[in-house]
This record gives structure tokens, sequence and C-alpha cells, in this order.
């Protein structure tokens, strides 16, 4: 049969209550990979190239709106959540014409763009298709059953269907792709008589199949495709998935991961050649990490940019943190949303760096308060050293030149600047600038009393005796 080739658009069904999640959250917002489910079906219809972008909202619209604002999407809103049926019926009002309509499940983030091309693709070449899969465990999912012809005979919801019809292993993935206006016509005459008492979808396809329409089914080639989020644990399952893909996908392209089973990637992130993963590493957000890197046990990174050539030493945490080639970070350390750490520099155990820039080569390797502070090149910062950024009202910033001395102990009490090549001396608290080149040393001068602890001694003798 001669191809249509009706304008696509993509209709995305996220209004639905999520009862089974038990959650506050609308349930397409939950995350797997560190995206919410509706923003993976997104992705994959624009990568399809849809020309236009529906999504259904009813339960927690106004979230789901906030979090994925900046989709350029038609939000089609479903008040009453009755259905999928009647959640796609909303869109007709929006519709200007005849379109192939590319029906999806919000709570379906699998599924690829390839695979909506293909179906499409099978639909424009009869009336209409819808993704099947063969699964060992079909759970709550919709069981196919299939007409003479191969095409669909007839859809079971799970709570519906009788005990032979449970035993069917082939299942409705939830993804269709549906002629309009056709499709609203069979819709306008849904009923709810079933387990749920809604207007379901899957009624439509079984009329239109029932008034000899072809729908085409067609077999996702991997089945992972067709998992549904209906609860927590349908969570797990595809969080894990996500995982094992995006850690296979790393290692393919030439990362080690010692442990991906104890390794936490998520999708977004980017890692480059011959950087080493030790177990119990979390990467998230737009995290990005350089070559030759490694990060070893329990490190801990979101939303941060590594170099070349960086070590992060065992359960450090950076968090919005930029460090450049070769840079030392940990054991122990964290890095605050705007550290930046030059080339060479490094930050040792316990130290504690937030919106702060430390030049190349600085050094500050032990128990260390860093806020709101620029460090120039080669500078070294001593053992407990804070910079009092905030006075109780307002956070002020501290200015340490090249080559500094920062004694152990330093308490910079900002705003404060130390000059180039200064020297401050340990246990110092500096509130006063220091010029380039001099030594700031801000303590009582040492008495040392010759004899007094052997006069201790004599003093609890004599004390006891009495
Ligand atoms: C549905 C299918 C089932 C299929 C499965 C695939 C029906 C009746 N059943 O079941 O055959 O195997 O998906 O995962 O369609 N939604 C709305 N408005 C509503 C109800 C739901 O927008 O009134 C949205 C939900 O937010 C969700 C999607 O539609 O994103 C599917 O709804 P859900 O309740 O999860 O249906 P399933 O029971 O999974
Ligand atoms: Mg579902």
């Amino acid at each position: 049969m001669a191809g249509r080739a009706l304008p696509t658009s993509a209709v995305i069904l996220a209004a639905g209550k999520g009862t089974r999640m038990h959650s506050s959250r609308p349930k397409v917002l939950h995350q797997v990979g560190g995206k919410p489910l509706l923003a993976w079906v997104l992705r994959a219809a624009r990568e399809a190239g849809c020309q236009h972008l529906f999504v259904v909202v009813g339960h927690g619209a106004d979230e789901v709106r906030a979090e994925l604002g900046a989709e350029d999407v038609t939000w089609v809103e479903q008040n009453d959540q009755l259905g999928t049926g009647h959640a796609l019926a909303q869109v007709e009002r929006h519709l200007e014409g005849p379109a192939m309509l590319l029906v999806l499940s919000g709570d379906v983030p699998l599924v690829s763009s390839t695979t909506l091309v293909d179906l499409v693709d099978l639909a424009n070449r009869g009336w209409g298709a819808m993704a099947v899969a063969e699964l060992p465990d079909p759970g709550s999912l919709g069981r196919v059953v299939t007409g003479a012809n191969s095409n669909l005979e007839r859809i079971v919801e799970a709570l519906d269907a009788t005990a032979e019809e449970s035993a069917i292993k082939w299942v409705n993935a939830g993804l269709y792709a549906l002629p309009a206006p056709e499709i609203f016509a069979h819709l306008a005459d849904l009923e709810t008589d079933n387990a749920k008492g809604e207007f379901y979808l899957t009624d439509a396809l079984t009329a239109a199949a029932a008034a000899g329409r072809e729908v085409a089914l067609f077999t996702l080639p991997d089945s992972s495709e067709a998992w549904g989020v209906n609860d927590r644990r349908d969570l797990a399952r595809i969080q894990q998935e996500v995982l094992r893909r995006k850690t296979d996908q790393l290692m393919a392209a030439g990362v080690t991961i010692l442990d991906p089973g104890v390794t936490t990637v998520e999708w977004d992130v980017e890692i480059g050649t011959d950087t080493v993963i030790h177990p119990q590493v979390s990467l998230s957000g737009s995290t990005r990490i350089g070559s030759g890197c490694v990060l070893n046990q329990g490190v801990w990174i979101r939303d941060s940019t590594l170099g070349d050539n960086v070590s992060v030493e065992p359960y450090s945490v950076l968090d919005g943190a930029e460090a450049s080639d070769s840079c030392r970070i940990g054991p122990f350390a964290r890095l605050r949303p705007g550290a930046v750490l030059l080339a060479g520099a490094r930050v040792g155990n316990f130290v504690e760096v937030k919106n702060s820039r430390l030049g190349e080569g600085v050094k500050a390797n032990h128990l260390a308060y860093l806020g709101d502070t620029t460090v120039g090149a080669e500078s070294n910062v001593g053992a407990g050293v804070v910079t009092c950024n905030y006075d109780g009202q307002a956070k002020h910033h501290t200015e340490i030149g090249r080559n500094v001395f920062i004694g152990s102990d330093t308490m910079l009490v900002a705003p404060v600047e130390v000059g180039d090549d200064a020297v401050t001396a340990a246990g110092s608290v500096v509130n006063k600038d220091v010029p380039p080149g001099a030594l700031a040393i801000e303590r009582t001068e040492q008495r040392n009393i010759l004899g007094w602890a052997k006069r201790r001694i004599a003093w609890r003798k004599n004390k006891k005796n009495t």
C-alpha cells in the first residue's frame, strides 16, 4: 500500500495520578538517570523529528510545567483524570487538520527515537500501529491479543484479564501511531465498564480493530523500551537499566570503571578516555570529567567540571566546582559551589572551599576553610586556616596574593588583603591588610617560666598531704 505522508505530532500522556507510587510528586517527575521520566519521553519524541509536541497534564500540572517549563510544547489540560482514552481526547480541540499522532506514555521512558520513527512509518503504510514486546513478567501491563492477519485483535488490561489472558506475555508498551481525526471517533464511543472505571485508550484500539482498521503491531527491538513505571520497583528497575547502559557506553568509549555495579553515573555526565573510576563513586547533573583522571573510592561529584589528569582522593565531595588539569583533591575534601582550582592546585583532607578561586599550584592541604577568597598562584595555605568571611550579616572577600605563605591557624578576618610574597605568622588573627613582602604577626609574646613543671609537682604533693 502506498504510504501516507501526514504531518506527525507527538502527544505525551502525563496527567495520571500514579496512585501506586504513593508520592506527593506527579509520577512523570520521578527521575531515572538524573532526569524526570517525562524528559526522557520528550527527548525521544524530539529526536524522532516530531513537528509539534502536546503534553497532556492534570495531576500536579503546575509542578510538571514548572519543572519542564523550558520545553517548547503545547500543554493540554485534563482536569479530571478519567483514563488514557479521555486524556488523548483532550488534544482534539488543539489540532488543526489531519495528522499522524504519535501517542506516548509519560511513564515509559526508555523508548528510542528510532523506534518512534519506525512506528510512524509502519502506521503510514496502513491505518495505525502500536508497539508491543514479549516480557517474561508482564505484570500490570495490558495484554495484546493478535488477530489472524497478525494485526491487533484486542488489548486486555491486566486487571480485566481472565487467567488465560493474563498468561499472555505480549504486552502493550503504551506507544502508538494513530491517525487523527479518525481515532477521535473511536474515543468518543468509549465506555467505562472496566475494572478501573476509566475511559481506556486501549479500548479505542480494540474498537478500531473490530471495525476493520489495520492496527499493525511493531515489535520493539529491545524489550526494555516497553518498561513502564507504575510503582517504585518499576522505577528502580529502569534506573538500573539506565545506569547499565551509561556505564557500558563509557567503558566502550575508553573509561575504566572498576565495579560498574556499584558506580552511579547520571545520563548527561561526560567522562574522557583513560579516566579510572573506583567503586562507590557517584557522578551527577552536568558533571564533566576530563581524560586521565582518577576518581577514588566514595567520591561524590555533582554539576562540576574537572580538567585532565585530576586526581580525586577517597570520600571527597564536589558540588558546582571546577578544577583544571593536574589538580589533586582530597581525601575528604569538600568543594562547594563556585570553588575554582586552577592547574596543579591541591586541596587536601578536611579542607572546605566555597566561592573561591585558587591560582595555579596553590596548596591548601589540611583542615582549612576558604570562602569568598582569591588565592594567587603558588601560595600556601597552612593547616587550620580560616577565612572568616561572615560577620553575622554579610559575606566579605579575602584577597591573597601570589606566592604568599599563610601560616597555620591564621584567622583572616574579611574583608582583608594579603599582598604578594607576604607571610602571616602561625596563630595570628589578621584583620588589617598585609603589604606585599611583609610578615603579619599578631599574638602575645611567649614567656618561658623556668623550673615551673617541677614546682607544680611539689605543689600537688603538698596539697595532698594537708
Ligand atoms: C497503560 C495501558 C496498558 C499499557 C501500559 C503501558 C491503558 C488503559 N492501559 O496502562 O495497556 O500496557 O499503559 O505502560 O491505556 N494518563 C493520563 N490521564 C489519565 C490516565 C493516565 O494522562 O487519565 C497518563 C499517565 O500519566 C501515564 C500514562 O497515561 O503517563 C499511562 O497511564 P497509566 O495509568 O500508567 O496506565 P497503565 O496502567 O500503565
Ligand atoms: Mg503506566
